[in-house]
């Protein structure tokens, strides 16, 4: 899911001028992700409220905003151009660092700040609680007593988190210490208004695998264009209004205070992948169909439960082989709707990865039905090293790694916990078909996963694929809400 240093796409005005959006006060990773190689989750509780005010406020300055953003990816694109000269002596990236910051729910408490209109009970409730009411993470106890199967730093409590995504180690590094300084931290005595709960570091993979997550699928393909900010926006699903990720613009209906406007929530998974036992899987599974190898079967059968091939080609537009040339291409491989199989599988199964997630003509094929709401904008990155020599021969993880799942929109209920509680976990959805699903395979939990799946033979629809294994392990992760500067400015940082 990582967003390398991309170029944006260019630019051609909408038929209709939507609202124009306050680019200069909604946080940078939201609507365009911060540009990133590397990425420094500091996760914090706020010891002094007072301090924390005062000093949030000389934070303020160093938050990058969409529109900064923008003139980053401009300032990438033009490097990578080569318009600057000095070819042979400079670095590969432009030392760049983006920091964003984003609250729970018992921040806001903490802070004395009044988030009802917030109106989003999976935030109210945190993600611990949610873990194991509604995500179905194995734990144990039971409502507010649950205690999911995670780190223990996740399992404390968390007001927030500082973002700092950039090119290298050295340059996040360097902006970690100021902003510390800012916070005192590290400084003794009463100094420090916020204290350390646990730091993540994720990074983008080595070589041709930079924008594939840990099993080795392109990422960070398909997320929602936004009307009034993305233009000329490739063929696929539509464009969704911006009030389904960030509160009070078009399309968000609820009430809500000034300082939520321009705000979107954030969810963060802390993500672990099981990379050997998956790849073992598909090996000791591989599709048999005529003119296979065994490695091509494996292939197969990988890429029908993401849905997609290593390359990114969706299965919808080239089911039975790998196009290499169409996954990496933005101006094609989005451009699917399971259309022409809304009640078939043949050509990708209903339990596939990305048909759970967004299943398109699914559910877009019923009159006047859109799935906008439920929309996300993953801003994902890996953490932990490539698999060894030793994990592969030995079909087993040594090493922890996978994936820092964030993903921004305007309400977690409609948004993230949907997809994963009645969606991801669901056997019996997408409603209505001939065989029954299952859960998707790479993120479904819960008692459905005995089931399995169907689906993942093309020739026969309706046998079963037991998942006798799971292959991504939430070991963390919490709800956060990602304010403007101006709702920062105004209501949460003390006045100036
Ligand atoms: C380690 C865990 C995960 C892995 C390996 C993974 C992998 C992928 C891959 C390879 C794609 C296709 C590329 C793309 O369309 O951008 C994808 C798409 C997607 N994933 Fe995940 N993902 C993971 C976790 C999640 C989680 C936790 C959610 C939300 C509950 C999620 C929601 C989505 C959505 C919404 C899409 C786009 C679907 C579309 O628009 O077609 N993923 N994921």
């Amino acid at each position: 899911m990582a967003t390398p240093q991309q170029p944006l796409p260019a630019t051609t005005l909408p038929a209709t001028p939507p609202k124009a959006l306050k680019l200069d006060t909604i946080q940078g990773d939201i609507l365009s992700g911060l540009p990133k190689k590397t990425e420094t989750l500091y996760f914090f509780q706020i010891k002094d409220v007072a301090k924390f005010r005062k000093d949030l406020r000389n934070l303020i300055p160093h938050i990058k905003t969409a529109s900064q953003v923008i003139e980053d990816r401009k300032a990438i694109d033009d490097y990578k151009r080569g318009h600057h000269g000095c070819e042979g002596h400079r670095p590969a990236l432009i030392p760049m660092v983006g920091v964003n910051i984003a609250f729970s729910h018992l921040g806001f408490k903490k802070l004395g700040i009044d988030d009802a209109k917030l109106n989003d009970s999976a935030f109210f409730a945190g993600q611990r609680v949610d873990a194991g009411q509604n995500l179905l993470d194995k734990g144990a106890g039971e409502g507010a007593n649950f205690s999911p199967d995670w780190e223990e730093p996740f399992k404390k409590d968390i007001h927030g988190v500082i973002i700092l995504a950039g090119d290298s180690h050295a340059t996040v590094e360097a902006k970690l210490h100021k902003i510390k300084e800012i916070f005192g931290v590290g400084l003794g005595g009463a100094k420090d208004s916020i204290v350390e709960v646990t730091t993540v570091r994720g990074d983008a993979r080595p070589g041709d695998q930079s924008a594939h997550e840990h099993f080795g699928y392109l990422d960070g393909i398909s997320n929602p264009a936004i009307v009034g900010f993305d233009k000329n926006v490739p063929p696929g699903p539509a464009p969704i209004d911006a009030g389904h990720v960030l509160l009070g613009e078009t399309g968000d209906a609820l009430p809500r205070d000034p300082w939520m406007v321009d705000g979107s929530f954030l969810v963060f998974r802390y993500l672990f992948q099981k990379v050997p036992e998956f790849d073992d899987f598909v090996d000791r599974n591989a599709l048999q169909l005529p003119g296979l190898t065994r490695k091509e079967g494996a292939d197969l059968l990988g890429a029908r439960l993401v849905g997609r091939w290593k390359s990114g080609a969706p299965l919808d537009l080239t089911p039975f082989m790998d196009d290499p040339e169409l996954g990496p291409d933005p101006s094609k491989n989005n451009n699917f709707h399971f259309k022409a199989e809304a009640t078939f599988q043949k050509m990708c199964p209903f339990a596939a990865h990305v048909r759970k997630t967004l299943p398109r003509d699914d559910l877009e094929r019923l009159p006047g039905f859109s799935l906008a709401k439920n929309r996300i904008m993953r801003r994902g990155i890996q953490f932990g090293p490539e698999v060894t020599k030793a994990e592969r021969s030995a079909k087993k993880t040594f090493h922890g790694r996978g994936l820092l799942f964030l993903a921004y929109q305007a309400s977690i209920v409609n948004g993230f916990q949907f997809i994963q509680k009645s969606w991801v976990n669901n056997t019996g959805f997408p409603f209505g078909t001939p065989e029954v699903p299952g859960v998707d395979p790479i993120l479904g939990q819960g008692p459905g996963r005995d089931i399995g799946i169907t689906g993942y033979d093309p020739n026969d629809p309706k046998a079963v694929l037991k998942l006798d294994a799971e292959w991504v392990i939430p070991r963390g992760g919490e709800y956060f809400f990602s304010p403007s500067i101006k709702g920062l400015s105004d209501a949460i940082a003390a006045s100036a």
